[in-house]
């Protein structure tokens, strides 16, 4: 059963966009796909409510790469509300078409990307409110509260 890629989604495959961890980032999202175990990380820095820089990384599949990779690039200086109406649909159709068996690899970027918005807006808020003065703060904070609900159920 040969999958049969675009010549765009195997372009963005072999030559993937925004690779790695924004130095700087204010937001952060990680999610994984239960079903085939792959896991994408988005780091993004957000000025004014425009998302500057955007990077992914991602343990996955082809698809997977090729997907969050135009996921950064459909995303990248958009305002978080628009990045935020970007669907697995846009990056489908991004990419030219997504083999059937694969077309659920485009929810992993998608995802990560509305996780790293959300994280964004909570830090942002967190820190005009004082509560954390940095990342490392944001980041316990979140470890804290995400182990208090694992204790209770
Ligand atoms: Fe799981 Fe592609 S097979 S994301």
């Amino acid at each position: 059963n040969s999958l049969s890629y675009t010549e765009k989604a195997l372009e963005h495959f072999s030559n993937p966009r925004n690779v790695g961890v924004v130095k700087d980032f204010n937001g952060r999202g990680e999610i994984g796909e239960i079903d085939c175990g792959d896991v994408c990380e988005v780091t993004l820095f957000v000025e004014n409510e425009i998302i500057k820089r955007i990077k992914f990384r991602v343990y996955g599949c082809a698809g997977a790469i090729a997907t969050s990779s135009a996921v950064t690039e459909l995303a990248k200086g958009k305002s978080c509300e628009e990045a935020l109406q970007l669907t697995d649909n846009d990056v489908v159709e991004y990419l030219g078409g997504l083999p059937e068996q694969k077309k659920h690899c485009s929810l992993l970027g998608i995802r990560a990307l509305k996780q790293s918005i959300y994280d964004y807006w909570l830090y942002k808020q967190l820190l005009e409110t004082g509560q954390v003065a940095n990342r490392a703060e944001h980041e316990k904070i979140k470890e804290d509260l995400f182990q208090q609900f694992a204790d209770k159920y």
